[in-house]
């Protein structure tokens, strides 16, 4: 299962709406006698993709990550093609979040025993956005952060470039690839004035107040949420949007997001959108540079609230520590979602 979970991954960015599926196949000796993957969206899934290299009989055990589909999608059934060339036996890492998909039964009528829950927390967590996508009908939100020991994020003048360092950096690319789509915010690229290379890219300018010279409009298909008007120009899609409180309606921007098949997104910004988004949020990347700017006037890297009291801190759960030397990556979530 590991294995699938390894083969699933090199189709991160590359599957979207479909989930990350990898598929391993033994012998009788549990000898790997064929791999596969789903390589992306529209293409075979992974069993189909493994038992292709295979002939009829060849094949004992055949290992996936998620339950075989049942139904004709893009493609026909895997558990069609399982049953085809006399599998005898399957493990499962997770079941599928959905519904139209019954592919357990169907290889248990087929006579084919079936193992299920193996590595399953981890097989979870690999198809994350597809379970959220699945079973809420919501885009899966990411923030990411980069922040002094102190929590800041820049400077009171603005200035945030860099707090950490290149090998932190070039993680942060791998991470936005994981995501359909990346969103920042006017006052990021009025400060910035970043290209942050991605296919989509949602951008919150209420009046429009950014220069559309700026980086970030020059490549990419770019969503572009404001208060004044609608339509295409170029790539730019404009979106009315609602405001409310003087901030443009971020329910309305996530739903919107989901109704574009925009299945996920990573908000990179700084601590004002990040803070407002955090209710929205199913999981933080938050990059930590070995500094402090010990000024209390710098930006915070969450900075959306007022309390007095501690336990109205908003609470997660730590799930990674990684070493980007000399910065750490802490990924958390919420708890309670
Ligand atoms: N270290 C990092 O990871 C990192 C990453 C990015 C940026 N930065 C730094 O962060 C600084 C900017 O931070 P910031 O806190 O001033 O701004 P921010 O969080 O990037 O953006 C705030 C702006 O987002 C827009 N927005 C739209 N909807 C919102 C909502 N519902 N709630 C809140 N904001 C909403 C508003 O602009 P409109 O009214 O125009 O819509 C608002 O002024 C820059 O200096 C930049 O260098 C750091």
């Amino acid at each position: 299962m590991e294995k699938c979970i390894e083969l699933a991954k090199k189709a991160e960015g590359l599957t979207s709406p479909n989930p990350l599926v990898g598929c391993v196949i033994t012998d009788e000796f549990d000898n790997v006698i064929a791999t596969g993957y789903h390589h992306k969206y529209g293409e075979n899934h992974a069993e189909r993709d493994a038992l292709l290299k295979i002939n009829k009989g060849e094949g004992d055990t055949l290992y996936v990550n998620l339950e075989p589909c049942s139904h004709f999608g893009k493609t026909p059934p895997c558990t069609d093609i399982i049953i085809e060339k006399g599998i005898k036996h399957v493990v499962i890492g997770m079941l599928d979040p959905n519904p139209a998909v019954s592919g357990i039964k169907k290889l248990k009528e087929a006579g084919i025993d079936v193992t299920t829950g193996v590595l399953e927390d981890e097989c979870k967590k690999l198809n994350e956005v597809f379970i959220k996508n699945m079973t809420q009908k919501k885009t899966f939100v990411a923030i990411k952060t980069a922040a002094t020991l102190d929590g800041k994020t820049a400077t009171s003048t603005g200035s945030s470039k860099w707090i950490t360092s290149e090998k932190a950096r070039a993680e942060v690319k791998i991470i936005r690839n994981r995501y359909d789509a990346i969103m920042t915010s006017s006052s990021t690229i009025i400060a910035d004035n970043p290209q942050m290379f991605h296919r989509k890219k949602i951008i919150l300018d209420r009046e429009l107040k950014t220069n559309p010279e700026s980086q970030i409009y020059k490549q990419g298909e770019i969503y572009l949420f404001n208060e004044k008007k609608d339509g295409l120009n170029g790539n730019i899609n404009f979106i009315k949007t609602p405001v409310k409180d003087g901030k443009i309606s971020l329910e309305f921007v996530f739903e919107k997001l989901y109704k574009l098949g925009i299945m996920s997104v990573l908000v990179e910004s700084g601590g004002k959108l990040s803070g407002r988004t955090l209710k929205y949020a199913d999981k933080i990347y938050h990059f930590i540079a070995p500094k402090i700017t010990g000024d209390n006037s710098s930006k915070s890297c969450f900075d959306f609230q007022k309390i007095t009291d501690i336990s109205q801190c908003l609470n997660f759960r730590i799930d990674g520590i990684q070493t980007f030397n000399p910065d750490i990556l802490l990924t958390y979530y919420p708890i309670g979602k």
